[in-house]
């Protein structure tokens, strides 16, 4: 089993990494820097698109949206019986079947994530695509992170929560860390705390469970310290913002789709 890689900068890279493990990864970038990093990275790298095509199985679409119409048009006819797996943001599986005519096509959405091999990705099926070929699919981009299968309809909100995400918690971590700073920490001590306090909180949801609120609860003693702070957040309507930064975010990606 081959997979090539169309397009090698930060998600493509990030893609052929983990999937290395387990499959041969072939890429083929139109810069010749990335062609070179590919070649330093280990992967096997194809001059041309035509060349990637004739040693590959499946494909992995990692470009811009602004370079995709045109490469999937320059695909059309040649794709065969070969499955498109496509990250591309924005980009509808109508839209690709257009472009393409019948392929077998998978749209999915990636974070950032993937850089460390731990992306939160979304993914939908096209019609051509068998059961068989999802189970294989869900089996090998597993090694890229945590995958969920939604209804296309649901793409914008989910790059909202997941793909845009990831902005949402750095902001979250830096401001905790300022506060640190302002208490007395280095900015680095406070990050790292932070970042241990995120990290073990979340581990904490996904071991145990249970609505996040009921441990909200459970930190918070009568009378205490927490209570205190939870007032704030309450006061200056922190879930509403929340609420509201990936309503509009979500709302902006529908625009653009
Ligand atoms: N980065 C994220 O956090 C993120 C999250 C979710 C989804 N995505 C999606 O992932 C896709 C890739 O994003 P990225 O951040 O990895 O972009 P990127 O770093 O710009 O990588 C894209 C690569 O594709 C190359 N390329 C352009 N046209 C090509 C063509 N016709 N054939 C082969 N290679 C071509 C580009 O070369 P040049 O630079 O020379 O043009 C570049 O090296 C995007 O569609 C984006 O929507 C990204």
């Amino acid at each position: 089993m081959k997979v090539g890689i169309i397009g090698y900068g930060n998600m493509g890279s990030s893609f052929a990494r983990a999937l290395s493990k387990v499959v041969e990864v072939v890429v083929y970038d139109v810069s010749e820097e990335k062609r070179e990093r590919a070649l330093r990275d280990g992967f096997g790298v194809a001059k041309g698109l035509e060349f990637l095509l004739e040693v590959s199985n499946w494909l992995l679409l990692s470009v811009k949206p602004k370079d995709a119409l045109g490469l999937l048009s320059e695909l059309k006819g040649m794709i065969g019986d070969r499955l498109l797996v496509s990250v591309v943001a924005g980009l509808s599986l109508s839209k690709m079947e257009e472009l393409v005519g019948g392929a077998k096509l998978i749209r999915t959405m990636p974070n950032i994530n993937a850089l460390v091999g731990k992306a939160t990705i979304a993914f939908t099926c096209g019609g051509g695509v068998s059961e068989e070929e999802k189970e294989k699919f869900i089996k090998l981009f597993s090694n890229c992170g945590s995958l969920y299968e939604i209804d296309e309809s649901l793409m914008e909100a989910f790059t909202a929560l997941a793909g845009s995400g990831p902005a949402f918690v750095f902001k979250f971590v830096h401001a905790m860390a300022l506060a640190g700073v302002m208490e007395g920490f280095s900015y680095e001590r406070a990050r790292d705390i932070v970042l241990d306090t995120v990290l073990g909180s979340c581990e904490l949801l996904k071991e145990l469970g249970g609505n996040p609120e009921e441990w909200v609860v459970k930190v918070t003693s009568p009378g205490g310290t927490t209570i205190e702070g939870i007032g704030v957040l309450e006061e200056r309507g922190f879930v509403g913002i929340l609420m509201e930064c990936i309503k509009r975010t979500s709302e902006k990606s529908k625009r653009l789709t």
